[in-house]
């Protein structure tokens, strides 16, 4: 179960445990070169798939890829039904290979959206993965950190309906584990790509503490360099969670 960065302070080194990405940029790249949009979504899988390899060689444990918010179906109908469809073909083609390098992969989002066929394959590649340990790769797909904590919310309150008449209960203990990435630490490092230099309602409860890494590069260009350039940055920061510099120097 996650640690709470608030409640205490978790052990850091230099290779983040749990690294969450926005992958940003796809648009861009592809328009630059003259190209649909949806050019630069196929090639954002490549960096997908080279990103997943290089953690894996890092040691990083648990890998969190934004692939879809809650707010991208407001996007042109055309871009949204290539983005479930380039979905489905990465999962058709990619869980075997996952499985074999020994990544357990887990979908969180609404999933209730998508179509049957695309949940049946999030489904089957969660059964197929479930024993691997090596990376834990997590695909947020139709998620939204606002919903993420409404649905937590609201499971709490169904399992424990005295929380309505004794709200001073809840806490953050109470309300975490229904949260849907409760099976992870809270990530250590986020990284953000295509030079934006926002949240965009990714993970924003579990974001609390983390270093913000916000780079130029478009997705499709990134690569194992620029995630250690990354890291390389993320090794330099003194992580306080509230404490002094000195406090942190004594420390053993
Ligand atoms: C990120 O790239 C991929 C998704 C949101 C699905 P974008 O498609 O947002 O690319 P830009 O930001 O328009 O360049
Ligand atoms: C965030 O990117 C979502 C994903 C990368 C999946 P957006 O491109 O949708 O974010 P905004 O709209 O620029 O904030
Ligand atoms: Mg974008």
């Amino acid at each position: 179960m996650s640690v709470s960065s608030t409640q205490s302070i978790p052990v850091c080194s230099d290779i983040p445990r749990h690294l969450a990405i926005i992958m940003d940029g796809n648009g861009r790249w592809a328009t630059r070169r003259m190209l649909p949009r949806t050019a630069g979504h196929m090639r954002g899988v490549q960096a997908v798939r080279r990103v997943v390899e290089a953690c894996g060689r890092q040691g990083v444990e648990y890998l969190t890829l934004f692939a879809f918010s809650s707010e991208n179906w407001r996007r042109p109908q055309e871009e949204v039904s290539l983005l479930m469809r380039l979905f489905v073909q990465t999962l058709e083609k990619e869980v075997g290979k996952l499985s074999d390098q020994g990544v357990r992969l887990r979908v969180v989002g609404d999933l209730r959206a998508f179509e049957p066929r695309l949940r049946d394959l999030i489904r089957a590649a969660e059964d197929r993965t479930q024993h691997n340990s090596a990376l834990q790769l997590t695909i947020a797909a139709n998620y939204g950190g606002r919903w993420d904590i409404l649905q937590a919310t609201r499971q709490l309150l169904l399992s424990r309906p005295e929380l309505l008449t004794q709200p001073e209960l809840l806490d953050e203990n109470a309300l975490s584990p229904y949260l849907s990435m409760a099976y992870a630490p809270e990530p250590d490092l986020f990284i953000r790509t295509g030079g934006e230099q926002r949240i965009s309602n990714f993970l924003i409860w579990q974001l609390a503490y983390t270093e913000l890494y916000f780079t130029e590069s478009y997705w499709p260009d990134f690569g194992a360099k620029d995630l250690q350039a990354a890291f390389q940055w993320y090794a330099n920061r003194e992580r306080r969670f509230g404490r002094t510099s000195a406090q942190i120097a004594l420390q053993p």
